[in-house]
């Protein structure tokens, strides 16, 4: 290891949090690189420190101040973990307009306000890294930014939310109705107590956003990208997966199909970028049909390389936190930010439709539509 120890912060001991945290405290050879800076906790912004100190975090390490912490003088690193738009947001930039590096999980931040961050990150020389934004530990975007840096990519499909990919594949294993499901899910803690933000799609759309920003070099607008589905009448459905019955499920694995909601973004003609995230109909047999419960799976199309696909836990404290510290290792190696050598994204508003699917659609017993996806 070369050079003084980089000094690290960490915003948030939650579920991710507490994961990072006892990685710096009892497997720091996890945090070594050959090459790189050594990496030093010294600090863990909470909003409770008490309760944080009795769960087993060092007392000296705590504070209830995020932004002083990140703004001391002893901070070279900032990880957010504490999920929100705010603080989060305006802490990040702050960190980052110090010319402080920053990793963050935090998708719907980096959806919602990535032009400005990716803008402050290249101003201040600060490297900005959130491979657990997408996937969770699952690595996708670093692979995307810097394997297939090279590569022309023309479409990104994912089964990117793992709460809406259990409770579709809950409800049609057991034919029971959505309620049911999120109950179920709720109970095993694979749901929050406010689903709506997985149900209804944006946690899926903010990913999304993320994807096509390494895939497309662009950052969309997620408020712009379609949640909802369609139906045979014409008339929109609800959003996320908020339409999909049990029976459309069944009549879906009558027809050798499974019903996922699936994030898309493709290239379409005059260079624009078609997104959605609406639930469609993809073969049983296939990859994502067999893509189940909390499952992530992403695939990529890019030119001369072909498909590559990415699947692994999208979820989870202790596999995302696997995402957090290789990002810290990359930091250590001043290897730069996830979009390594890309050039800078621009900000679009605009997202295309997407052309009618080449295999039809499926037309379900509760009026649904589904594009059917090859
Ligand atoms: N969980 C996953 O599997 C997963 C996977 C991928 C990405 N992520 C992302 O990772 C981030 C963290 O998720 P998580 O599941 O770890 O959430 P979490 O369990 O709710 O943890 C967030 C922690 O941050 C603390 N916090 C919130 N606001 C704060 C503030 N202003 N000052 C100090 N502390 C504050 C919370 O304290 P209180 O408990 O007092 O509110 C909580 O301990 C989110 O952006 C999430 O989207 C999570």
């Amino acid at each position: 290891m070369s050079g003084p120890p980089l000094r690290v912060a960490v915003l948030g001991a939650g579920v991710v949090g507490r994961e990072v945290i006892r990685a710096f405290l009892e497997r720091p050879e996890a945090l070594r690189t050959a090459d790189g800076a050594p990496l030093e906790l010294v600090g863990v912004a909470v909003r409770d420190v008490q309760q944080a100190a009795e769960g087993g975090i060092p007392a000296h390490l705590l504070t209830d101040a995020p932004a002083h912490l990140v703004a001391a003088q002893a901070t070279d690193i900032v990880v957010e973990l504490m999920g929100g738009e705010e603080p989060a947001r305006t802490i990040l930039s702050a960190a980052l307009g110090a010319g402080k590096s920053v990793v963050s999980a935090n998708k719907l931040v980096l959806a919602r306000h990535g032009a400005a961050l990716e803008d402050a990150a290249r101003r201040n020389g600060a490297f900005l890294r959130f491979e657990a934004a997408v996937g969770g530990g699952t690595p996708v975007l670093s692979p995307l930014a810097e394997g297939l840096g090279s590569d022309r990519l023309t479409r990104i499909r994912g089964i990117v939310n793992g709460t809406t990919n259990l409770l579709l594949t809950d409800m049609a294993e057991r034919g029971t109705a959505y309620t049911d499901a999120l109950r179920r899910a709720k109970r095993a803690g694979y749901a929050e107590a406010d689903p709506a933000s997985d149900v209804e799609g944006h946690d899926a759309a903010y990913k999304l956003v993320i994807l096509a920003r390494l895939g497309f070099g662009v950052w969309l607008d997620p408020d712009r990208v379609p949640r909802t589905g369609a139906r045979a009448d014409g008339e929109p459905g609800p959003a996320g997966i908020l339409g999909v019955s049990p029976e459309d499920l069944a009549a879906a694995t009558e027809a050798g199909l499974a019903i996922r909601l699936i994030a898309r973004a493709e290239l379409v003609r005059g260079g624009r970028i078609a997104a959605a995230v609406v639930p469609a109909a993809v073969p049983s047999g296939s990859a994502f049909g067999r893509t189940v419960g909390v499952g992530n799976r992403v695939e990529v199309e890019a030119a001369p390389i072909g498909r590559v696909a990415f699947e692994g836990p999208g979820a989870g404290g202790a596999s995302t936190s696997s995402a957090i510290l290789a990002d810290l290792r990359a930091i250590a190696r001043h290897a730069g930010s996830t979009w390594a050598g890309l050039a800078p994204a621009r900000a679009s508003a605009d997202v295309a439709a997407f052309p009618a699917p080449r295999a039809g659609h499926l037309d379900a017993p509760s009026g649904a539509r589904y594009p059917i996806l090859d």
